[in-house]
């Protein structure tokens, strides 16, 4: 009997990417290919790629060095994601080895582009589809906890620093009806925690339902206990989205809610459509109406123009909103966005975008350790996602989002402890259980 194919998938960059290659990796297993978990002796080697910054791309480029030396002579190389949307057929010029490019619209042909390539022939496929949703496909999830649900694609906001709408092309959102069945389908898989993603994931609209009547949908799905959403954009929380959170018992206490900077003058060079004063009170409304709210950010430093008062402008938001944890990152430049185009005298050095950064994380740092020092001795309910990285306990989160370390075996993955916090690193919880154990899902 042949052996049937087998395909490796390696994926950089955000959850929705993490969402595509499970849908890729389903595509692919309807069409006979079998998951493997190790490049060496794959048949066909996918790179789900990010293009958010230069170092991003900087890895896969490494990866893609070693891939050479180590494969196969007819193991297939394919570049999908933002990488290959936004290099195209130059990385078939730049990577002889590599003999498919695939945007984040074209995973519907995969296998007939695989199998082209399986034949000797070298392919781009990088055109966008405002239609698509890859609503048929059937996931391949690699997470048996939470499920990551895209509800939206692409991205309609014009940041001046960001790649994204190039590499994904135009906002669009699914149906709710069809959202409703993937969450349906999840929960009859065993999970009960839903994480729906999008570029700007509170504007979506799918012609009559706005994301507040998303949220209310999902949300009274039976058997999901947890709602998340990411990453919001802040001018899309309207009241009615706000109040939909806090009525929905199963949306959690977090959103990661990405300010960027907390100088209204860099705000506005960076498009944002906000200013430090609107970013405020978007939090403001939220913490209003969500007792508990826990918040986590995204902040970039060194944006051209940037000055000495801009950043600590930054330092004052972030402490203001005291928030939980923060991704921070140096501005990297991508080519054909409005930044690049700034003033070459507004260039921020990169000594200087440095030790903002650091000033930054020690700032972030420090406000977490406080919080969750004041945290010890509660009793917090935790969903349990993974082995530790530490012999024999298991990681969870809690509804706000802490990571919390507690002693238990593999078994009990996916289901909820209740659980004291015992101690801290100043960064993440070690727990005691203090009540037996709950089912997963109320299924029924
Ligand atoms: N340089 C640095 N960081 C960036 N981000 C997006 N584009 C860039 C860039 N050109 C950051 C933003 C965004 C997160 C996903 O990545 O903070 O929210
Ligand atoms: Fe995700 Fe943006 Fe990176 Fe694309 S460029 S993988 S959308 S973070």
């Amino acid at each position: 009997m042949l052996s049937r194919p087998t395909v490796f998938i390696e994926t950089y960059g955000c959850q929705m990417n993490v969402s595509d290659s499970e849908l890729m990796l389903g595509r692919l297993a309807d069409a006979g290919y079998v998951a493997v978990d190790s490049p060496v002796g794959a048949d066909v080697i996918l790179l789900n790629t990010c293009a958010i910054r230069d170092h991003a791309e900087q890895r896969v480029i490494g990866r893609l060095g070693e891939l050479r030396r180590d494969m196969k002579p007819d193991t297939v190389v394919g570049v999908t994601g933002c990488m290959a949307q936004r290099l195209g057929p130059r990385l078939l010029e730049q990577a002889k080895h590599v003999s498919l490019v695939i945007g984040p619209d074209g995973y519907r042909a995969l296998p007939a582009l695989v199998e082209g390539a399986r034949q000797g022939k070298r392919m781009a496929a990088t055109d966008f589809d405002l239609e698509e949703h890859y609503e048929d496909f059937a996931p391949r999830r690699f997470d048996k906890v939470k499920a990551w649900i895209p509800v939206q694609r692409g991205c309609d906001y014009k940041c001046t620093y960001c790649i994204v709408p190039t590499t994904r092309g135009p906002e669009r959102s699914r149906r709710l009806a069809d959202v409703v069945r993937e969450v349906e389908q999840v929960v009859a898989d065993g999970m009960s925690e839903i994480v729906l993603l999008g570029q700007t994931v509170n504007s979506w609209f799918d012609g009559s339902h706005d994301f507040g009547d998303l949220l209310r949908a999902v949300g009274a799905v039976d058997g999901i206990r947890r709602v998340r959403f990411t990453s919001p954009h802040p001018n899309d929380f309207t009241d009615r989205v706000i109040a939909a959170m806090a009525e929905t018992p199963t949306v959690c206490e977090h959103v990661h809610l990405p300010m960027q900077s907390g100088s209204s003058r860099t705000l506005k060079r960076m498009l944002r459509r906000y200013t430090r004063e609107g970013y405020l009170d978007c939090v403001r409304r939220m913490r209003e109406a969500i007792p508990g709210l826990s918040l986590t950010t995204d902040v970039i430093v060194g944006f051209p123009g940037e000055s000495d008062a801009d950043f600590e402008e930054t330092l004052s938001a972030v402490r203001e909103v005291s928030f939980m944890d923060a991704f921070t990152f140096k501005f990297s430049p991508r080519e054909g966005t409005p930044a690049t185009r700034m003033p070459e005298h507004d260039t921020v050095p990169d000594a200087v975008a440095s030790e903002r950064l650091d000033r930054l994380v020690a700032t972030v740092r420090g406000i977490a350790r406080e919080q969750n020092l004041q945290r010890l001795g509660q009793t917090v309910e935790v969903l349990l996602e993974k082995p530790a990285r530490r012999g024999d306990l298991l990681q969870g989160r809690t509804r706000d989002f802490r990571t919390v370390l507690v002693p238990g075996d593999a078994a009990q993955l996916g289901s909820y402890l209740t659980v004291q916090l015992t101690g801290t690193t100043g960064a993440t919880f070690t727990g005691t259980p203090v009540a037996k154990r709950q089912p997963l899902a109320m299924v029924g």
